[in-house]
């Protein structure tokens, strides 16, 4: 499995030969506007936490590039599929076996309105069994203690989550967050992107560092293997 960090909450996932793209939000996005061109990425499917605009931004654009399904929860899954879009409604607490690996559509605690007030259902993340390894994309979301839940699912290998504060959790919660879906490896996304964000990443990785894990920071455009 290959994931490609694009800005704030912005993923490509190379997995089981499909490319997955999660809440894509580059052509607006400061950071990542000059380097990524939304015109250039592959896409089977489109993950989308929420509705707001930073999660959203480019889905429309990339779907009509690619015909990828958008996969969300339902009101955001009908937002779309009235516009012409193919979708995957899911919603909190169920799975489905995708060509990729199996996902779950689990909670969390934010807000989901689009841009033009439309509804956007209850926001959430997801947690993707692959074949070998199985990761946590929190979307933006307050700790909560419905992450203990996902241990007991599901061994995580990387937990996806959000740590620029303010909108969502910052780097204290995001340890204890670890601690909840017991896993100490991290990729921190939902930072930096406005001045609300900003974070100081060394002190961010030493914090983590101190608490026995690992925070995992990548520039623009980077990717890791898992
Ligand atoms: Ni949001
Ligand atoms: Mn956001």
């Amino acid at each position: 499995m290959k994931i490609t960090f694009y800005g704030q909450n912005s993923l490509h996932i190379e997995m089981a030969g499909q490319n997955i793209l999660v809440d894509p939000f580059i052509s607006g996005n400061p950071l990542s506007k000059d380097h990524i061109n939304i015109n250039d990425l592959k896409a089977d499917y489109i993950l989308v936490t929420h509705a707001h605009q930073d999660h959203t931004l480019d889905v429309e654009a990339i779907a009509k590039n690619t015909d990828a399904v958008i996969v969300s929860n339902y009101e955001i899954a009908m937002h779309y599929q009235e516009k012409g879009f193919s979708v995957h409604p899911m919603n909190h607490g169920g799975s489905w076996q995708f060509d990729f690996g199996k996902l779950k559509y689990v909670n969390a605690i934010h807000t989901s309105t689009f841009p033009d007030g439309s509804d956007g259902g209850i926001p959430g993340g997801f947690v993707i069994e692959g074949e070998h390894k199985n990761i946590y994309i929190a979307g933006d979301t307050a700790l909560t203690m419905d992450m203990k839940l996902i241990p007991l699912w599901t061994k995580l290998d990387l937990a996806i989550l959000p740590i620029g504060d303010n909108f969502t959790m910052g780097i204290d919660d995001a340890i204890l967050a670890s601690d909840f879906v017991d896993c100490d490896k991290v990729l921190g996304v939902h930072y930096d992107t406005f001045g609300y964000i900003e974070i100081d990443s060394a002190e961010a990785k030493k914090k983590f560092y101190d608490a026995g894990k690992d925070l995992m920071l990548l520039e623009i455009g980077a990717s890791l293997e898992l």
